[in-house]
């Protein structure tokens, strides 16, 4: 039996609301679902949806809505770094009863020889990538996904998860660990907290666009004013861990967003995407479906690449001038990522009264842009409780720890996880001390949900803060391998 594999608690009508909200990318047809029932007991929602032009598989819950095949992608440029199946196989598969066997390729993502290995052993690339060794890194992985999938989802942490994608021996390793574990501290990461207080309270979800590991989504999903969520990436499996691990109230579909968004017309009370909209290259079709599918409330693109500073950020970027022209006749605020940053930090929300022209950020490399299609801005939003503070408090995993004699511990930011982190995070030492300390009294009040001056003072510096719940460490308990220096233990109830 997989236990990860069970069913998430309201599954059912959480599945069938995103059904109502579905549909076709090609034909804009609805769908119908044929739910399947699948060899391997005990799984979740696997089926077939169906529309006047296609047939599409449904995995865990996650409709697959992109024509090619259901592979890793890279973030910049889309180019396939795994192998994968297609629609049309998936579906047969989850009609006979295969669903479990398709899940498993679609999250499989092969054991390569480390780069030290092959440094050791210098032998030519067409080896190392050659079929047998791929197809035997693919067997291995998929050895220590099926003793992850055994493990109850409480067992397991996200960072168990990321580990396993973006560490070492993947052939998606690099910056991507630091970057999505460490994420919830990164100055860009507040500069887009402070722009998503523009989002008005509605019923209505909000569309992340390019969710990745559904950071966003928790914060959107469990913040001060929740708004149901659905993800959208081109990439399954960090979606899939999202759902399993991060956010399991929010929805997730598989689509490229260059392709036209699979919604209807004033589907959502307002768009997000972060960290993406600069890797594509159809920027005009994107902003139109983005258009399409809100209704009155704001399209914030956070986090995007300006060309005109390097080093490049992927292919396509733009320079300040050539984002307004291509939002021409809309009613935008164009920000500095630094700027909102600041924002943040003084409880505030974007501040949409000055119109920055693109020579005023000429030297800034991160640019946001907010586009109001009613074209009326709102006032500038304000907010009390901290959004950084949502989910389950814990120490920042940035922070190094070290036991005191009274029980609490000694926290140093240290080296920052690599240069490329160190360089690209360079703003967050304005908020984040190099060091200081946390008493046993306000550990056990974190721990218990109590809140106190010291542990509110810690939040402001944001050495403690909210995280989903088995973020960094397992929910269930598990004895610690590094002794009670282990930082990442986390209060298993919400923040005050
Ligand atoms: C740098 S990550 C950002 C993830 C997330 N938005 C965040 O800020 O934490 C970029 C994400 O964009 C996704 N992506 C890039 N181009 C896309 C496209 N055309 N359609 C859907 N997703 C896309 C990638 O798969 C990846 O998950």
């Amino acid at each position: 039996m997989y236990q990860m594999l069970r069913p998430l608690p309201a599954e059912e009508e959480r599945f069938a609301r995103l059904l109502e909200t579905l549909r076709c990318p090609r034909c804009q047809g609805t769908f119908s679902f044929e739910r399947h029932r699948q060899k391997q007991p005990g799984l979740g929602i696997f089926g077939v949806l169906r529309c006047a032009c296609s047939e599409r598989p449904v995995l865990d819950a996650i409709p697959v809505l992109v024509d090619k095949p259901l592979v890793a992608r890279t973030h910049w440029s889309g180019e396939a770094e795994t192998r994968g199946r297609g629609a049309a196989e998936l579906c047969a598969m989850i009609r006979d009863g295969r669903g479990f066997e398709a899940l498993l390729d679609a999250i499989t993502v092969p054991i390569v020889a480390p780069h030290r290995l092959r440094r050791l052993l210098p032998l030519p690339d067409s080896i190392w990538e050659s079929e047998p060794l791929l197809r035997f890194g693919g067997w291995l992985r998929q050895r220590q996904l099926l003793s992850r999938l055994k493990k109850p989802r409480d067992a397991q942490s996200a960072r168990d998860w990321l580990n396993l994608f973006y560490g070492r021996g993947s052939p998606l390793s690099g910056a991507l660990y630091n970057y999505f574990f460490h994420r919830f501290t990164q100055p860009r990461y507040l500069a887009a907290l402070s722009l998503f207080t523009l989002l008005p309270p509605s019923d209505k979800p909000v569309l992340d666009i390019a969710t990745g590991f559904g950071h966003f989504a928790h914060h959107l999903q469990n913040g001060e004013v929740p708004h149901p969520v659905i993800g959208l990436d081109f990439n399954f499996f960090p979606m899939w861990a999202a759902r399993r691990v991060m956010v399991p109230k929010a929805s997730f579909v598989v689509a490229d967003a260059t392709e036209g968004l699979p919604f209807p017309d004033g589907a959502f009370s307002g768009v997000t995407c972060s960290d993406a909209f600069h890797f594509m290259a159809e920027k005009t079709r994107v902003l139109e479906e983005c258009d399409r599918c809100v209704d009155n409330g704001p399209v914030i693109f956070t986090r995007v690449g300006n060309a005109q500073v390097l080093p490049p950020d992927g292919p396509v970027e733009l320079s300040p001038g050539s984002y307004r022209a291509l939002f021409a006749g809309k009613t935008l605020r164009m920000f500095g990522e630094l700027d909102l940053v600041k924002s943040y930090l003084r409880h505030l929300g974007p501040d949409l009264s000055h119109d920055a022209r693109p020579d005023e950020l000429a030297f800034d490399k991160y640019l946001s842009i907010v586009v109001f299609p009613d074209g009326e801005l709102p006032p500038r939003p304000s907010f009390e409780r901290w959004p950084h503070c949502v989910g389950v408090l814990g120490i920042n995993p940035l922070y190094a720890a070290r036991p005191r004699a009274d029980g609490g511990l000694d926290l140093s930011l240290g080296d920052m996880p690599s240069k490329w982190f160190a360089l690209q995070n360079a703003a967050a030492l304005m908020y984040l001390p190099q060091r200081t300390t946390i008493t046993r009294a306000d550990l056990d009040a974190m721990k218990s949900g109590q809140m106190t001056p010291a542990l509110g003072a810690l939040i402001d510096r944001f050495v403690v803060i909210g995280m989903p719940s088995g973020y960094a460490t397992p929910r269930a308990d598990r004895p610690s391998r590094s002794g009670p220096s282990n930082v990442h233990e986390e209060s298993p109830v919400s923040a005050a």
